[in-house]
Parts: structure tokens; sequence; C-alpha cells
């Protein structure tokens, strides 16, 4: 069996480890098979992968959910990259939730899209050591979803009434476990000023969402802590905000724990200037940068 699932772009604004929006930018392709055995073995294959079970997204979130369900197989798990990992945009979170959706069809384990987000976001413990389930979550169910219970890992999508487009930054680095050290920068404490304020910004940013506001997407889309303490890891994001926003953009965020910048943007938005100048930025800052335009996707299939 062979099922994909689409990119996704983390935290938009003040939405830490709440929410994210699944885009068409990249995919990840997974190949599962599986034969009668007496006990559960997984072998992965993939190249570029990590290929033992424990290190790679994938086959680890892909591991938690047979063994949960008790199934006894010698599975053979290839995982095809197609979204560049390290970059902020959900690589291994689209794995993993590839991986969940294709044992939960070869299996017939009959398991909902949400229930799976719960066995997905394991998979995130092998590249980030940390279980989070935002990314993970909008590459198995689509659209822009909210973790409204981490414990219980309920999620839910929020409606989304505009039409627009993202323009994503891509800075062409390789940073070690980035994810895992974007999260260490994040502070333990904050002063009550800034919760108000983030708050305010994902209330407008989620109201804008369902009723199609653009000035209020544009408000929502900003975060005073966990962005400002993680912008050494992309100094050129807060010019590429002024550009973009100069060029009558909705908005622009971090992409996930970045250096991927995501600028959303609609038909009154000035598109190719502020790619243009976006690129500019980058190189002023000493960084390579692409783009690519996306869309809002659907979930895994
Ligand atoms: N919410 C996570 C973070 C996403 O910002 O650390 C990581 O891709």
């Amino acid at each position: 069996m062979i099922v994909k699932a689409f990119s996704s772009s983390a935290n938009l604004g003040a939405g830490y480890d709440i929410l994210a929006l699944a885009h068409n930018a990249f995919e990840d392709t997974i190949e599962i098979e599986a034969k009668n055995s007496s006990e559960l073995d997984i072998k992965v294959e993939g190249e570029g992968v990590p290929l033992a079970v424990e290190k790679n997204s994938a086959s680890y979130a892909l591991y938690e959910l047979l063994r949960e369900y008790n199934v006894r197989a010698k599975v053979r798990l290839k995982v095809i990259k197609g979204i560049p990992a390290g970059l902020g945009l959900g690589s291994s979170g689209a794995s993993a939730a590839a991986a969940v959706y294709g044992a939960n069809e070869l299996f017939k384990l009959g398991l909902s899209r949400q229930e799976l987000v719960k066995f997905a976001m394991k998979g995130e413990i092998a590249s980030s050591g940390s279980p989070h389930p935002d990314n993970v979550a909008a590459s198995l169910i689509g659209g822009v979803i909210s973790v409204v219970n981490p414990n219980s890992i309920k999620v839910e999508q929020v409606p989304i009434n505009l039409d627009f487009e993202l323009i994503l930054i891509i800075p062409l680095v390789k940073i070690e476990a980035k994810t895992k050290k974007a999260r260490e920068m994040v502070p333990k404490q904050i002063e009550i000023s800034k919760y108000v304020a983030n708050a305010r910004y994902l209330s407008s940013l989620i109201l804008g969402f369902i009723k199609g506001d653009r000035e209020l997407i544009r408000l929502g889309l900003n975060d005073d802590i966990v962005e400002k303490s993680r912008e050494p890891l992309f100094p050129y994001y807060p010019k590429i905000k002024e550009v973009s926003l100069l060029n009558n953009a909705i908005g622009a965020c971090v992409s996930g724990a970045g250096p991927t910048i995501a600028i959303f943007v609609d038909s009154m938005s000035d598109k190719n200037k502020i790619i243009d100048e976006s690129l500019k930025v980058c190189k002023a800052y000493g960084y390579e940068c692409i783009y690519k335009l996306a869309k809002v996707s659907g979930g895994a299939w």
C-alpha cells in the first residue's frame, strides 16, 4: 500500500504546539507491506532516513500503534522523503502521519484520523525528543487544526472562510537537531503582559479564519514569546515580515520552529514583489533562500 501526506506549518504565530496548517508545498510517501508472523518485526527502508525503528519518526509511530493493537506481523516500511527535513515544514510529522494512516488501512484497525494523532505524535519523539501533536495532526487531518486537549489528544479543524495562498521562504541551511534546540530556546516563564498579548493574537487569528477577515488574521499572525525567543535561528524574519506587510500580505509567521517563513497572501497582495523583496532580505542576512507557493491541503491519503 502507498500512502502520502503533505507538509505543514505549525504554530502560526502565537499557537505554539496548538495550531498547524497542512499545505501542498511538499509531500512524503510511504510504502507499507505486511506478512504474517508470530511477532511484530518492522524493517525500515529509504534513502537518507534513519533505518533504526526508534530513530525514524514513521517507524516509531508505526511501532507504537501496532504494539498498542497487538498486531503481530513482519512489516516492511519504505519512507520516500519529499519534504526537506529540519526546515520547519513538518517533515518528520508527515512521514509519521502517512505511516499510521497506512497501517490503519492495511490492518483494518478502524481508527479515525483524530485517534491516529496520538500514535503519529509519538514519532516526533524520535526526531525532536518531544511528542508535540501539531504537525502530525495537520498532515493527518488536513486544513488548519487546533490541538484542544493534548492529554486525551483532541484535535479540531478550524473552519477557514478566506481564500489565501502561502509563500514559503525557505533558507537552504542545515541545523542539526534543530527542533530540539529550538524548543530549548523557549522561555520557561513569561510575563503576564506577554501572555495576554499572545492570547489576543491567537483569538484574533482563529476568529479571522472563521469570519474570513484578513485584518483579524493579520493581527493574529504575531507572537511575542516563542518566535522572539528563537529569532537567532531566523534573523531575517522581522525584515521579511516588514516587506511582506508593506506589499499587502495578509500576514507572516515563522513556519514551525523555523527557519522557513510562511507569508499569507491573497488577491490584494503584490506576490511578485513580496517574493523578490523577501529573497533580497535573505541575501542581505547572508542566507540563500528559495520560495515555494502553496495552498492549504487535505490530510493523508
Ligand atoms: N510546535 C513545534 C515547535 C513545531 O514549535 O517546536 C515543531 O515543528
